[in-house]
């Protein structure tokens, strides 16, 4: 159990139940993914390799302080669009379940990328540091724990981005990627021995660097349904596949996923 080093006095932290190993291979996934489709807007962004436990928002990676400019300049800029509460009311929620839903299991320079496209029409108006203290305003409305040190872009980079539920919980609804061998099921689609799902912001098949990392995720017990499957992925039958889609999870069945790629990985799958 790792518990919360500093902030607003929550008993209990995030729990952790993948190994480290698990944990940075998707961490590095995810990164890819949002430098994939952040990157006609950031130009290259390389990818470290991260040594030890990776920072979180539970790790107070911004101040107070910086949080109190942050919220100035929110209410000044954003406001009238995401709400005053970050509710958003004529835009995006920018607080709350779909915080976590849109930003769980990715690190914070995608939002911050996503926010120096703020306000429409006026993108990078406010700078760089003044984008940098809305984030940490909007850490603060999301409760995350602040600390004694400054949020600052180059450190946006290494945070990981979770709910309470955990860096593991893949919220409803969100886009996910999976691994597995692709079965039928009398008429039904389906991928058996499936990995963990990892979010991705990415709804085509894998390719480059994120396709190495994919090929590199090892299967697990999960299956899952795949719906509206098109095409028919009849010649993967058997394969190594990765799937990608929206994930509905479901109380009384396999979880299913309302799929946009299926992509094979190879002809063989052994779990
Ligand atoms: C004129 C209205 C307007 C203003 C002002 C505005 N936004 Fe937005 N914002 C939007 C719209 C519209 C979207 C896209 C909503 C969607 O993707 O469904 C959006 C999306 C976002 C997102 C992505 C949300 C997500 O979860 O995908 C972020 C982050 C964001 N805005 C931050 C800001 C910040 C920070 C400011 C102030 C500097 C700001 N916005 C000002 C209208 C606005």
């Amino acid at each position: 159990m790792k518990t919360i080093s500093a902030g607003n006095g929550t008993p209990a932290g995030p729990r952790a139940s993948t190994t480290t190993a698990t944990r940075r291979l998707r961490a590095r996934l995810a990164a890819v993914a949002v430098c994939v489709s952040a990157a006609a807007l950031t130009g290259a962004h390389p990818i470290t390799a991260q040594e030890g436990e990776e920072p979180s928002v539970w790790d107070g990676v911004y101040s107070a302080e910086q949080a109190m400019r942050g919220k100035k300049l929110y209410e000044a800029t954003c406001s009238r669009c995401h709400g005053e509460d970050l509710s958003g009311a004529n835009a995006r929620p920018l607080a709350g379940e779909s915080f976590i839903r849109d930003w769980g299991g990715l690190k914070l320079d995608g939002v911050l990328t996503r926010a120096m496209t703020m306000p429409p029409g006026a993108s990078g108006a406010l700078g760089e540091a003044g984008y940098v203290d809305i984030i940490a305003y909007v850490l603060e409305v999301n409760e995350f724990p602040h600390g004694e040190a400054e949020l600052t872009a180059e450190r946006a980079g290494d945070v990981l981005v979770y709910g309470a539920d955990g860096p593991d919980a893949v919220p409803n609804f969100a886009m996910v990627q999976v691994v597995g061998c692709l079965a039928r099921d009398d008429r039904t689609w389906i991928v058996t021995d499936g990995s963990e799902p990892i979010r991705t912001r990415d709804p085509d098949a894998s390719t480059g660097d994120v396709l190495a990392l994919t090929e590199a995720m090892p299967l697990g017990g999960n299956t899952f349904e795949l719906m509206y499957v098109f095409p028919d992925p009849d010649p993967y039958e058997g394969h190594r596949v990765e799937a990608k889609g929206f994930l509905i999870r479901r109380e009384d069945s396999a979880d299913a996923i309302n799929v946009t790629t299926v992509a094979s990985l190879d002809e063989a799958c052994r779990p």
